[in-house]
């Protein structure tokens, strides 16, 4: 089966420690914390710096970012071989404009002067000052009429759209302002971005995953990844290489731990563990963070979560020999944070930073189902391989285990004072662990079926020794035996699950 990254991170967090690194390194306790009550709008800016003018190819070019040494050019995937169904141009230039300039503020939840501006029944129910449209009629259309300079208000707020832009919204009103929802479920167009190094000490640890035989651990800490032997004393490092200009959001091992799978933004990289020379990498489509990453048992298929903060989440299934995007889809309306793959790979799941987790068909990518309950951001989901169940963390500070099929809650864990950062469930289904924002963990087993009574009896918890920092991302091995995390301080964790004992690592 495979190595789901069902754990990983957050982007706010890294974003929050970058931005304002110091304070927040001194007040690691903290840091997670405001970040999980900070709205999301700014963080991509955030993280990325300063706009153009460098495309982010030239910037993934920089030396600074190329693996150590020799490596042969990446075997570049080829163009989207995905069908693009290709609706009446002026619908889809106007939609892309609603769909990138507006959405954002204008969505279920988020209705800015009462108007939302996802579907066709929104656009016809208008605002608050009622109609927006009158089809054939741009003159007397509200919603062009806040693009121009001197709208009142003007829209969008702080900006002032292209002519192009403006232009095309007026020609599709003046056509009729039909609706084309698949517009809407595709990812936006990529603005480019300078990559910049990150400051120097602040290397988040997003990621840190066993390798399927258990030998290995690969910790990406901000753009390097390092390989650890995990069946050393004090774990030490086998290999190490930077293929990131930026930091690393999330990992995976080949199926035959010969290479491991990296998501930085916009880009998903292939680097063979021994030396981290290039297998091959993708960037076609990517908009945004790689926020997770799952493969397939039999390793043809790789899940992409590509996450725009409070845009959507998007999810491309990729063939990857193959070279091709079987499907790309909007899963989630704002950042992906986790994805999984039940052990027989029929299944995947998400989780999402709107507060509801989904399971996917692994074959048709159909939505199968929606898990509902966290009353906030879900961080991180894990299949049970053992029972179909699935478990997620939120936000919210509960973990919750799902029937898999009823979409019952079977169980809540944790002590709902801290956050549980990030989920792993062992591959045999044995052990699940859960780190904390605040430097604690436990591995939960025989979970039981809620009851009723107390909570403690719904399973068995070891906890794990108590570490001095935010933690956020988690792995284990396939029995379950050891358990590692990454910090926002880029430390890396190891403790035995049996006794809960904090192990020394180099
Ligand atoms: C950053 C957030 C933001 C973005 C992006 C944004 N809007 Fe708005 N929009 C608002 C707010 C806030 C209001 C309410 C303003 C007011 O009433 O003064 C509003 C109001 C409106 C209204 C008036 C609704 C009514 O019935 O009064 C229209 C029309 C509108 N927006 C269209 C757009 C369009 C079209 C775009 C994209 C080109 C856009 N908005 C992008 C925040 C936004």
């Amino acid at each position: 089966m495979t190595l789901s990254a069902s754990n990983l991170f957050r982007p706010g967090t890294r974003v929050r420690l970058r931005g304002a690194a110091k304070r927040c390194l001194q007040l690691p306790l903290l840091a997670l914390w405001l970040v999980l009550l900070c709205t999301q709008p700014a963080r991509a800016d955030a993280q990325l710096g300063p706009p153009p003018p460098v495309p982010p190819a030239a910037a993934a070019k920089d030396p600074e970012a190329s693996p150590g040494g020799a490596s042969p050019a990446p075997a570049r995937i080829e163009k989207s071989a995905q069908p693009s169904a290709k609706p009446n141009p002026v619908v889809e230039a106007a939609l892309e404009v609603l769909r990138d300039e507006c959405v954002s503020c204008h969505r279920a939840g988020k209705a800015k002067g009462g108007l939302k501006l996802v579907s066709a029944e929104d656009l016809k129910a208008g605002g608050e000052s009622g109609p927006v449209v009158a089809p054939g009629k741009a003159a007397d259309s509200l919603l062009h009429a806040v693009l121009l300079k001197e709208g009142d208000p003007h829209m969008p707020p702080k900006k002032q759209l292209t002519s192009a832009q403006t232009d095309a919204i007026k020609a599709w009103i003046n056509a009729g302002a039909a609706w084309d929802a698949s517009v809407l479920e595709r990812p936006p167009k990529p603005k480019p971005v300078a990559l910049r190094p990150m400051p120097k000490g602040v290397q988040p640890v997003l990621a840190a995953v066993f390798s399927p035989d258990g030998a290995s651990l690969a910790v990406a800490r901000g753009g390097r990844v390092e390989i650890r032997d995990a069946k050393q004393e004090r774990f030490p490092v086998k290999a190490a290489f930077d293929v990131h200009v930026e930091s690393i959001q999330s990992l995976v091992w080949s199926v035959d731990g010969s290479a491991v799978y990296t998501g930085g933004f916009r880009r998903v990289g292939l680097w063979r563990a021994a030396d981290g020379v290039s297998q091959g990498e993708w960037t076609e489509g990517l908009v945004g963070q790689i926020t997770a990453l799952a493969l397939s048992a039999k390793g043809e298929t790789l899940w992409v979560a590509d996450s725009l903060p409070s845009r959507g989440g998007f999810i491309h299934k990729l063939d990857w020999p193959r070279r091709q995007v079987a499907k790309t889809w909007k899963a989630h309306d704002d950042s992906v944070y986790g994805l999984a793959l039940s052990a027989d790979g029929r299944w995947l799941a998400s989780a999402g930073a709107d507060r509801v987790a989904r399971r996917w068909d692994g074959e048709t990518s159909a939505l199968a189902a929606t898990y509902e309950g966290h009353t906030n951001q879900v961080l991180g989901v894990a299949f049970d391989s053992a029972t179909p169940r699935l478990a997620t963390t939120g936000a919210d500070r509960e973990i919750k285990v799902w029937d898999r099929d009823s979409r019952e809650q079977d169980a809540v864990l944790g002590d709902k004072k801290q956050v549980v950062t990030a989920l792993f469930w062992s591959k045999d289904g044995s052990r699940l662990a859960g780190v904390t924002d605040r430097g604690n963990g436990a591995v939960y087993s025989a979970i039981q079926k809620h009851t009723g009574e107390q909570r403690s009896d719904t399973s068995k918890v070891q906890k794990l020794d108590k570490v001095e920092a935010v933690l956020q991302c988690v792995s284990t091995t396939s029995d379950g035996a050891l358990v590692a995390a990454g910090s926002a301080d880029g430390r890396v964790f190891i403790w035995k699950a049996a006794d809960g004992k904090l192990q020394p690592v180099d």
